[in-house]
């Protein structure tokens, strides 16, 4: 299935879009080569999602934002590189090898004053941030099988109009036919938000698919 997708139409639009619409600076770059030089998994969010990330931020005048799963920060770059003046990003990682690469990053890249990263599991730091709400965006990228867990918790510490939006929603075309637990954790993480009356729901169909609910 992956293969095949691999080939589409939509993966050369992909590419069309991230040459038109994206520009990757030399702090990102050097992110990512900072990412392979500590042998960190290669799983962040590519280019043009990082963009995606702060056209929302934008469309949203998000000033609080919530991001599960720090990796490097390199679609935290994205996400706090879009806030206002006076805005946070506070970016959930539970691995410490991580999160020093990540604060390496933040420091790089200027934004210590506008990031906040939390270390440890992330459901203990969601419980630690929830009398700071209310939040205008939180974007899950870590952790499948607590989706559920984290999307609940957006429910509860959005503002009405407030974003949540989950990476990964195509799982590389694997949601039409799981292959493994991710996979399956997933496809009824979709399926939920899209049931969900909290939130108005879409997947928006651009890499490997952005899940996205407006909180009512
Ligand atoms: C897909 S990566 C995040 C990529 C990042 N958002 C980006 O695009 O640059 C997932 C990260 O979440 C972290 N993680 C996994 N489970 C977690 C948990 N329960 N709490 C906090 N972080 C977790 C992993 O260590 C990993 O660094």
């Amino acid at each position: 299935m992956a293969d095949a997708l691999n080939d589409t139409l939509r993966t050369l639009l992909d590419t069309y879009v991230a040459d038109t619409f994206v520009q990757e600076d030399d702090v990102l770059q050097w992110v990512q080569s900072e990412a392979a030089r500590h042998e960190l998994p290669a799983i962040s969010v590519r280019g043009f999602e990082g963009r995606l990330l702060q056209m929302l931020v934008y469309i949203s005048g998000a000033k609080q934002i919530v991001e599960i799963g720090t990796l490097a920060g390199y679609s935290g770059v994205w996400l706090a590189r879009a806030l206002p003046a006076g805005g946070r990003l506070y970016t959930l990682e539970k691995s410490s090898k991580h999160a020093a690469v990540a604060r390496a990053t933040f420091e790089r890249a200027g934004l210590n004053r506008k990031v906040e990263l939390l270390e440890g599991d992330a459901m203990t730091s969601l419980n630690q941030l929830a009398p700071r709400n209310p939040f205008d965006m939180v974007f899950i990228d870590a952790d499948r099988p607590h989706y559920h867990d984290y999307l609940n918790w957006a429910a509860e510490n959005l503002r009405p109009g407030g974003l949540v939006a989950a990476h990964n929603a195509f799982r590389s075309g694997r949601v039409l036919a799981p292959e493994n637990e991710d996979d399956r954790f997933v496809a009824a993480f979709n399926a939920a938000l899209a049931k969900d009356t909290r939130f108005e729901a879409f997947v928006m169909a651009i890499g490997d698919g952005l899940s996205v609910g407006v909180r009512r």
